[in-house]
């Protein structure tokens, strides 16, 4: 029996898409539990970067059953497009991937209704894909499933009955919701809802019985341990668990079957949208690490903010997640720095804090404490193993994993698959 966990250990954009995809050449099946089309996972085909969005990473591999988890909320148009875009580089995308009866869909009116949400005070910076509001539906038991596709009357009531209330709540989104109703939406995605039907799946049972017969399976997460809504940086968060507790219940499996959670984190620190960012770097310095490591959101496009590694954040995602591996990503994007710096640990009002701040307002205040590397200041890309890495870069990983108490297993330093140093 394997079950691995890929988590995000920062705030998103690790770099798990292309650590999935390398993983999955020896996984059976990789199923998505969390998040929806705000994900941007990057993999690369025949030279060509390919951003996936709802498609779990593994789809590249052959064979590889590819599974979309009830945890993750599913925009169909979106999903059919992506499938199209695989197919037309000549991946059978549909014969390899199922969808969850019972994962929530987004719908026009959740993201109508985010739009409004986002463009007042306590916008969160959000992808406005609806994420948010399709979640808050699933808490409310007010939400659509895949299944409730195929039972239109069904659908169209709840449909209705939702527009009636968002419609009261947001006076402001009434023009778009206007035009909105259950039956329209219905006719709307009929086409739609055939085109999912022979992908509809018991994703729960399959991975069961996969597990049973031995097969590996990868359970792949979007965002990162500090944009979970549970543990992130609240409110500035997204609307589901992408840390690795999320995984099971998001696929519908027991805890007991998985065996390794894999923490992935770049070398540095990115964070896309508001909120607290602590080791985020001033503009000059995070324009030159921006262009070095291409930081622009790859679903978004927005630049991301960057920062230095921060270690009591690496420290929290550990243990959160009950990491057993780290990965770190985009070593290369350092390879010019003259100096590599890193946040040891935080004060706040001239104290030291231990462990990692309750609230978005403390982050917002504590001070760094920072400790600094000298740069190796050649490129790395060509290493495959460790011995192949300058010294300090290899000084720097060590003190890393050293802190974390986590060893790190592989090292990304670029974009191609087989631009990695595996330890193991
Ligand atoms: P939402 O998930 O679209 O609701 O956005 C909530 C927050 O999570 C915002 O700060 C987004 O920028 C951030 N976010 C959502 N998905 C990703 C991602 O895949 N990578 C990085 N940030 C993300």
């Amino acid at each position: 029996m394997s079950c691995t966990i890929v988590v995000g250990a920062q705030w998103g954009d690790e770099g798990k898409g292309k650590i999935v995809d390398s993983l999955a050449a020896a996984a059976d099946v990789v199923a998505r539990w969390q998040g929806g089309p705000n994900a941007g996972h990057s993999v690369i085909h025949q030279g060509e970067t390919l951003v996936l969005h709802l498609v779990p990473s593994g789809i590249l591999n052959p064979g590889c059953r590819c599974l979309i988890g009830n945890g993750v909320v599913v925009d169909l148009a979106r999903l059919r497009d992506e499938v199209a875009m695989l197919e037309a580089r000549g991946i059978p995308a549909r014969e390899q991937l199922g969808v969850s009866a019972t994962a929530h869909l987004i719908l026009p009116y959740h993201r109508a209704v985010e739009a409004c949400a986002e463009s007042g005070p306590g916008a969160i910076g959000t992808t406005g894909r609806g994420i948010g509001f399709a979640y808050r539906d699933k808490i409310a038991r007010t939400g659509l499933r895949v299944a409730d596709l195929f039972d239109r009357a069904g659908f169209v009531e709840r449909a209705d009955r939702t527009l009636h209330r968002l419609r009261l709540e947001f006076p402001e989104a009434a023009q778009a919701l206007a035009s909105m109703s259950g039956a329209g939406l219905h006719d709307e995605l009929a086409p739609l809802a055939e085109w999912l039907r022979p992908l509809v799946c018991d994703a729960s049972a399959e991975l069961y019985d996969a597990a049973k017969r031995g097969r590996r399976l990868l359970l792949e997460g979007a965002q990162g341990t500090l944009l979970d809504v549970d543990h992130g940086t609240y409110p500035f968060v997204t609307s589901s668990n992408a840390s690795a507790a999320g995984a099971t219940a998001g696929v519908g499996i027991g805890p007991t079957l998985v065996d390794e959670v894999v923490g992935v984190t770049k070398a540095y620190t990115t964070r896309v949208g508001h909120g607290p960012f602590p080791t985020e770097m001033p503009s000059d310095e995070a324009a030159r690490l921006r262009e070095a490591g291409e930081e622009y959101g790859a679903t978004t496009g927005r630049p991301r903010r960057c920062g230095w590694l921060d270690l009591p954040a690496l420290r929290f995602a550990v243990r959160v997640n009950g990491l057993t591996q780290l990965v770190v990503t985009k070593l290369d994007v350092l390879d010019g720095f003259d100096e590599i710096v890193v946040a040891e640990r935080y004060t706040l009002d001239g104290r030291d804090v231990a462990g990692f701040p309750a609230t978005s307002g403390e982050l917002e205040r504590v001070q760094p404490v920072w400790r600094k590397f000298p740069g190796w200041k050649c490129a790395t890309t060509a290493a495959r193993r460790w011995a192949e890495l300058p010294a300090a870069a290899r000084e720097y990983l060590e003190w890393v994993e050293r802190e974390a108490g986590v060893p790190i297993t592989r090292v990304s330093v670029g974009a191609g698959r087989e631009a990695e140093v595996s330890r193991t």
